[in-house]
């Protein structure tokens, strides 16, 4: 099966995927012959919850064309803020390896016709899942490249029906400082919490991500189920969520309420908009050679996606 090419900015080659998405490559094209598809469909429902649907196929939509490779999975799944555990980016993981994250379900509520609670396997069971390789630009001037598995958030916002007077979606992280030790930290307003205005939440870039690499989500990069934003930084990309509720009022992010200053609502990638601490011109890519830099990209490389959503706005203002 061929791929029809097209000129994108934020495509990769297919070539420069890694080992494991090469696999699943393969398993789609087999799909695609018709040799798969029947036994890919049994196999869907015997797997267990922790494994709901898998395997993902790569969107071939999402996949970036530069010279630059995706990050490999030891950094990916080694190196995360996820300041519930730990501030030690390389402890994360051990902190988190025994947390139970199943079941997990999110609350919907706020603006919308029917409050509910849903089941995360459930949904991706409704939704499917799929593999987009996106760029992955931090606050903090480093970058990876990332194969996520996930669905569009806008589906789930179609099953929740938000009441046009929703106009953006506020989302809130687990609390539990007896099993996550960083939260026992009160100097943080906890829980994690993110926003999103309704339009970009609807942006068909805009992930919910169940999975990496073409498995479930290591507890380290947000399980089972987290936000993925890539025109803006890592920080708005709220992981473990529980919580969704639509409102009509701006939301306040942990970040945002923390310094305001440094961490805005938008928090687009802009390299003309530095932090006040450190210059956002150009990025780190982990696992480069020497600390090598790159330039950093509007948007992260997605402009032509969404710099349409911010029409007339002053960037440096809303930052
Ligand atoms: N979500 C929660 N709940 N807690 C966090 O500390 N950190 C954010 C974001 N989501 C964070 C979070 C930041 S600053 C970044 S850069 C990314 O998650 C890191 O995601 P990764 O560990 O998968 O690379």
């Amino acid at each position: 099966m061929t791929q029809i090419r097209s000129n994108k900015s934020w495509e990769i080659p297919e070539s420069l995927a890694v080992d494991e998405a090469d696999f699943w490559n393969r398993r789609t094209f087999l799909k695609g012959a018709g040799l798969m598809g029947t036994t890919l469909l049994l196999c869907n429902h015997q797997l267990s919850a922790a494994t709901a649907g898998f395997p993902s196929q790569r969107n071939p939509k999402y996949n970036l064309i530069e010279a630059e490779k995706i990050t490999e999975e030891k950094y990916v799944t080694g190196y995360n803020n996820f300041y519930e555990f730990s501030l030690d980016k390389e402890d994360v993981k051990d902190k988190a390896k025994h947390w139970k994250t199943e079941p997990w379900s999110i609350e919907i509520s706020g603006m919308v016709q029917k409050p509910s609670t849903l089941d995360v396997n459930e949904l991706i069971n409704e939704f499917g899942i799929e593999q987009r390789v996106y760029r992955f630009r931090c606050v903090e001037a480093w970058s990876m490249i990332v194969p996520w598995d996930g669905f569009p958030l806008r589906k789930l916002i179609e099953k929740a029906q938000p009441l046009s007077s929703a106009k953006y979606i506020k989302f809130i992280s687990f609390d539990d400082p007896e099993e996550a030790p960083g939260m026992k930290n009160r100097s943080y307003p906890w829980p994690y919490t993110e926003g999103l205005r309704m339009d970009e939440a609807l942006h068909e870039l805009t992930l919910m991500v169940t999975g990496v690499f073409g498995k479930p989500l290591p507890n380290q990069n947000g399980a089972p189920v987290r936000l993925m934003v890539p025109w803006k930084y890592g920080f708005k990309s709220i992981k473990s969520i529980q919580k969704i509720e639509f409102t009509d009022q701006q939301p306040k992010s942990l970040w945002n309420e923390l310094a305001p200053q440094e961490y805005g609502f938008y928090a687009n990638v802009n390299p003309e908009v530095d932090h006040p601490r450190w210059s956002q011109a150009k990025e780190r890519p982990i696992g480069s050679w020497f600390f090598q830099k790159i330039p950093t990209q509007p948007f992260n490389g997605y402009a032509e996606e969404v710099s349409s959503l911010y029409k007339g706005m002053d960037l440096k203002k809303n930052y």
